[in-house]
């Protein structure tokens, strides 16, 4: 556990090492050996805290494939697949995992091979992972370069009605199956409610179970620093899009800098550390030797209108983007920005939560649950641990014990059952 209390005595040493040389030690198991990591027998090499997803999974010893998928309005995203080990029809069928704002697929092959994509992968399912437009993997567009102000101008909204459809469908045209399971964290769960209220005929020919992690609908009860913070953002955007320095926040920039601030001494980890848990959770589980692939991979680009969607959320809204009442009416025909109507939904939903997640409240991911039509409510799981943040459920040291051993049992079960709906009066 990473005290406090040995903030203030790793400041007082600060040590720089290197952190591009290849094969060297690059993580320790306490942060006591980050100082001398370099000639610490206790230190190693893991190729993950330096990394991009094709690699780390080649080198975890997966076969991997990689497409390319044009959204209708013309982004170019990539998906990662990890193909069924097991050959034929005894496959267990595919899953589709998607991140949440800030990160990327690297989130799902970060703990080695207990990573939930292998995990996943040992037990017969056929394994894809999404990245949304804007993120280091999907900074492509039929027209618009990335470097363009355009391209930034998207929100959740676009993410969850035009990406999540355009990755699915690519999911369905290679793999000839209706019944994928998707598996979302945090955004990665509001693009999913988004275009399963939307389109919710296609869904249900689409997607067999959500599984939300941290989900993030009306997040009513987000603590202060969110609600203090966040409503900055469109005046932000109002005084940076005249500056034309969107981009620069929004891009990779952020994540490199983060990569090798973060990384530049013991004491600054610590310092990143709690200054992101501010906005997690305050108790991690993340073990000392996960934090230079935490670093490596966290921010993965995003756009600032991408991040509005938490300041409306934190009012306890589930709509549209509010671009004003004017061009609303232009928009939307309507002054207001329309709600996104969940209880359209008909695919089942699971939701796996933690008592200490601040991004994504306990309370709202049980008033999301009591929001939800009551056939489609599939399991409501609260992580059985005290410490345990939003960013666990990814780096967590006792996830596997924690939540994703319980997944895949679950899994396990909703692969045998052909309609889950039939059966809907029986779950807890
Ligand atoms: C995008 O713009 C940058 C800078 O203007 C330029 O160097 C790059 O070649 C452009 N990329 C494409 C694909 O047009
Ligand atoms: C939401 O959808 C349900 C089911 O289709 C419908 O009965 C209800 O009227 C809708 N609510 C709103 C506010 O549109």
């Amino acid at each position: 556990m990473i005290g406090k209390n040995l903030l203030s005595a790793v400041l007082t040493l600060s040590f720089l090492w290197a952190t591009n040389a290849e094969f060297e030690n690059n993580v320790c198991p306490s942060l006591w050996d980050y100082p001398t990591m370099k000639d610490n027998p206790n230190c190693w090499y893991d190729f993950a805290a330096e990394s991009k997803v094709p690699d780390i999974i080649k080198k975890t010893g997966y076969p991997f494939q990689e497409f390319k998928v044009q959204t209708k309005d013309g982004y170019i995203l990539t998906l990662f697949r990890i193909p069924s080990i097991h050959s034929g029809n005894s496959g267990k069928g595919p899953v589709f995992m998607l991140h949440g704002i800030q990160s990327t697929a690297a989130i799902f092959v970060s703990l080695g091979r207990h990573s939930i994509a292998f995990l996943l992968a040992d037990a017969g399912y056929d394994v894809w992972l999404g990245n949304y437009r804007g993120t280091e993997y999907s900074e492509g567009h039929a027209t618009l370069n990335v470097t363009d102000r355009k391209f930034w101008d998207y929100g959740a909204d676009e993410i969850g009605l035009y990406d999540v459809p355009a990755m699915l469908s690519m999911i369905k045209q290679h793999t000839r199956r209706r019944d994928i399971i998707y598996i979302g964290h945090s955004l990665g769960t509001t693009a999913a409610l988004m275009y399963a209220s939307e389109y919710p005929e296609a869904a249900r020919n689409t997607v067999k179970l959500f599984v939300f992690l941290s989900p993030a609908y009306k997040l009513s009860n987000i603590p202060s620093p969110y609600k203090i913070l966040f409503p900055l953002l469109k005046p932000f955007m109002r005084v940076t899009s005249s500056l034309n320095v969107v981009q620069l926040l929004s891009r990779g920039y952020s994540r490199r800098l983060t990569g090798s601030t973060c990384l530049a001494s013991t004491a600054l980890m610590l310092l990143c550390l709690h200054a992101i848990n501010i906005y997690l959770g305050p108790w991690t589980q993340i073990a000392p030797e996960t934090l230079p692939v935490y670093f490596n991979q966290l921010p993965g680009g995003t756009s600032l209108k991408t991040l509005t969607y938490v300041t409306e959320a934190s009012k306890g809204k589930f709509t549209k983007y509010d671009y004003g009442r004017g061009r609303n009416m232009i928009k939307y025909g309507t002054p207001e920005p329309p709600e996104y109507n969940i209880t359209k939904i008909t695919v089942p939903i699971v939701i796996y939560f933690a008592r200490n997640d601040w991004a994504t409240p306990k309370k709202d991911a049980i008033n999301l649950y009591n929001t939800l039509p009551n056939r489609i409510r599939y399991g409501l799981y609260e992580v059985p641990a005290e410490n345990f943040n939003h960013f666990d459920f990814l780096f967590g040291r006792n996830v596997k014990e924690l939540v994703y051993d319980h997944l895949l049992k679950l899994l396990g079960r909703v692969s045998e059952t052909d309609d889950l709906l039939a059966g809907s009066e029986k779950k807890n």
